[in-house]
């Protein structure tokens, strides 16, 4: 049979019979090339059979979990690891997925049965120093160094491991497809290798991939479509806090995020992870400061917002945000203005969140206002206050989700005052005292002092 020559995108695999300068796809410029397409192989068989079944009849407790031994990983799972599953964990390079898989790794082999770890990008030395620095050597951890499909095949034969670390996707390559590794031909390809491996064998199996710069797996979407789980690995380089985040999941909801912290021994969870995000050291209260209960997933999360409001020696003022965003800023400064008559204009504003975490929620709104009006003013906010909210364009607080959630972990952490939203329903006591503002200058008032 005559081979055809076909046109693929390096980014997003579209395939196309003629050369585009760019991809009509992904839009993304140069990154169509030539290729003769080898025939991939058939999709992983499905391991129960083919029989059409009634899903009355079916028995969802034959479903086993296994726990990773990261309570924190294990609720991202959506209850712990189901076997034959195939989990891909997604991530900036440098951010700790090699450490993560690891740990995890050496914390599964220690409750007895064989965990094999094959790196395609690290020698064994610097594997070996790794798992040194991170005190680990349990007896069933084995590791392997090699980048080709082959031998990763034949040492799942001889080992029969339970948990198979691949690391990471866009290093393994066929030899008999003629694409280097990490082109769209060979990571397609050996995914749907480990696929077939995880099914037909029960394996669990976790697959590390890069990111690109943009925020998408390196060259496969395709992939998201073909693992049954899909987690991204994020978080500031220059900070110790690490966000895990299912992106998808067949086996459990999206909606949760683990939280770890990067130390000189590995990754550790962080058991209070509002802790990371308010000012540590100085118990009194200074203009600008105000505390906010924000949710990540699930959970919700204390976290400090800070504001430097000055004058401006520039015509336009300046207006610069951290963890917050931009437009919410200026949509607030401008509620301030005619609501409250603060004269900002005439001001540089600065507004950050404590520990670099990137608040996405017009919840954090009526903090950032009391912060702004707070160093505005110079005067201080209410000491162990947290304030929640969305404000409006009219200067109205407008309910938020989840509120009795951030009342109970503002409670926990022992603040004594919280300002919501007038609407809010919370049910029950509260262990903390709690005051409704309809407007934002209703809440200053009640704010500062
Ligand atoms: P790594 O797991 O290699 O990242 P990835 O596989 O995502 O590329 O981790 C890289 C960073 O983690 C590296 O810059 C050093 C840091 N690190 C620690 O801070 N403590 C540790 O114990 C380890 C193993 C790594
Ligand atoms: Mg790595």
């Amino acid at each position: 049979m005559r081979q055809r020559k076909q046109y693929v995108c390096r980014e997003c695999g579209l395939m196309s019979p003629r050369w585009l300068g760019r991809c009509p796809e992904c839009g993304a410029w140069h990154t169509l090339e030539e290729r003769t397409l080898s025939p991939i192989s058939a999709p992983a068989p499905v391991a129960e059979g083919e029989e059409v079944v009634a899903v009355a009849a079916l028995d969802p407790e034959g479903e086993s979990r296994f726990a990773t031994g990261f309570g924190e990983l294990d609720r991202v799972l959506g209850g712990g690891l189901v076997p034959g599953s195939l989990v891909l964990i997604g991530g900036d390079p440098g951010i700790g997925k090699s450490t993560l898989a690891l740990q995890v790794a050496a914390r599964l082999s220690s409750r007895g049965g064989r965990v094999l770890y094959v790196s395609g990008e690290e020698s064994s030395r610097q594997l070996a120093l790794r798992a040194r620095r991170l005190g680990i050597a349990p007896p069933g951890l084995y590791l392997l160094c090699t980048a080709r499909w082959q031998r990763l095949a034949e040492a799942v034969e001889e080992l029969c491991p339970f948990f198979v670390v691949v690391d990471s996707v866009q290093s393994i390559y066929r030899e008999e497809i003629g694409a280097a590794p990490g082109t769209v031909t060979q990571v397609r390809e050996c995914t749907a290798q480990l696929l077939r491996l995880a099914k037909g064998k029960g394996i669990c199996v976790f697959l590390i991939g890069h990111v690109t710069k943009d925020g998408v797996l390196a060259g496969p979407r395709l992939l998201e479509h073909m693992v049954d789980t899909v987690l991204y690995f994020e978080g500031e380089r220059h900070q110790s806090y690490r966000l895990l985040r299912g992106v998808k999941n067949r086996f459990g909801s999206t909606n949760e995020i683990g939280i770890f912290e990067m130390g000189p021994a590995g990754l550790t969870e962080v058991a209070n992870p509002s802790s990371l995000f308010l000012r540590q050291g100085t118990p009194e209260p200074v203009p600008g400061a105000v505390v906010t209960a924000t949710l990540e997933g699930n959970r919700p999360l204390l976290v400090e917002i800070q504001a430097l409001v000055c004058p401006t020696g520039l015509t336009t003022p300046r207006r610069m945000t951290t963890g917050v965003e931009y437009n919410r800023l200026v949509m607030i400064l401008a509620v301030l203005e005619k609501r409250l008559g603060l004269h900002l204009g005439g001001y540089d504003a600065y507004v950050n969140a404590v520990g670099g975490v990137r608040l996405t929620e017009p919840a954090a709104d009526l903090a950032v206002a009391l912060a702004v009006a707070s160093s505005f003013r110079e005067q201080v906010v209410a000491p162990e206050l947290v304030a929640v909210g969305e404000i409006g364009l009219t200067g109205e607080i407008r309910p938020v989700a989840a509120v009795d959630k951030r009342v109970r972990e503002a409670a926990k952490l022992g603040f004594r005052r919280m300002i919501i939203p007038a609407g809010s329903r919370i049910a029950g006591e509260q262990d903390l005292q709690v005051v409704k503002a309809a407007t934002v200058a209703e809440a200053v008032a009640l704010a500062l002092y």
